[in-house]
């Protein structure tokens, strides 16, 4: 939230509750990808920068593609017009996520190698860079784990350097992450982006 906004919701905190509720209960029909698609367009429409890189990481985590999102912003110029688009397209690009990166536009998904599965900590993780991306490969509860690096706040790149004793803190704005779970556990809301992985002769694969 931006600092203005918790400033109303201390200085106001029942008016911002109803608000908050109101916001929750009206995508309440909606699933959450559609949710987060629409909150894009209306951070484009506000030109929030932050809510805008917010949301559409959301989205993203929750099966969005980059057409998709292309789609949402197109089909809603008759609100934005082309001065707001562009402004979103720029914001996306300047974030460099790989789902965005023009060659990969259009391209099939597949299986990626990331790492032989006796390198993988049994606590603690592993940070894998693959085809443009980065990921944290991990052990879970019923499993190998693959995160995206990309904070789902604002899409910070999370380094290696922010993993300690089992948790993955971003450099940005301090949101801590369990490696097990991919919960986030401290300051924020969201979880990292987990990609569907699979063991084969005994290597760690990630789809994308
Ligand atoms: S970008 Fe804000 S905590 Fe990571």
């Amino acid at each position: 939230m931006s600092d203005a906004l918790n400033f109303l919701v201390k200085a106001r905190p029942e008016a911002m509750g109803h608000y908050f509720r109101f916001l929750k209960d009206a995508g309440k029909h909606l699933d959450p990808k559609t949710r987060n698609l629409i909150s894009v367009i209306t951070k484009v429409h506000a030109q929030t920068e932050r809510g805008l890189k917010q949301y559409l990481t959301r989205a993203l985590r929750e099966g969005a593609t980059p057409a998709e999102v292309i789609d949402a912003l197109l089909m809603a110029f008759p609100a934005l017009g082309l001065a707001r688009i562009v402004w979103a397209i720029d914001v996306i690009l300047s974030m460099n996520l790989p789902e965005f990166d023009p060659r990969a536009l259009g391209a099939e998904g597949r299986w990626h190698g990331l790492a032989a599965e006796a390198d993988v900590p049994a606590t603690g993780a592993i940070r894998i860079e693959c085809d443009g991306r980065a990921l944290f490969v991990a052990r879970g509860t019923s499993g190998l784990n693959a995160y995206d690096s990309l904070c789902p706040h604002q899409g910070t790149n999370i380094p290696e350097l922010a993993l300690e004793a089992g948790r993955l803190t971003c450099p940005k704005h301090g949101w801590v992450f369990d490696v097990a779970s991919g919960e986030c556990v401290k300051n924020g809301n969201a979880p990292l982006k987990r990609y569907e992985t699979r063991l084969e002769n005994g290597r760690v694969l990630a789809y994308w």
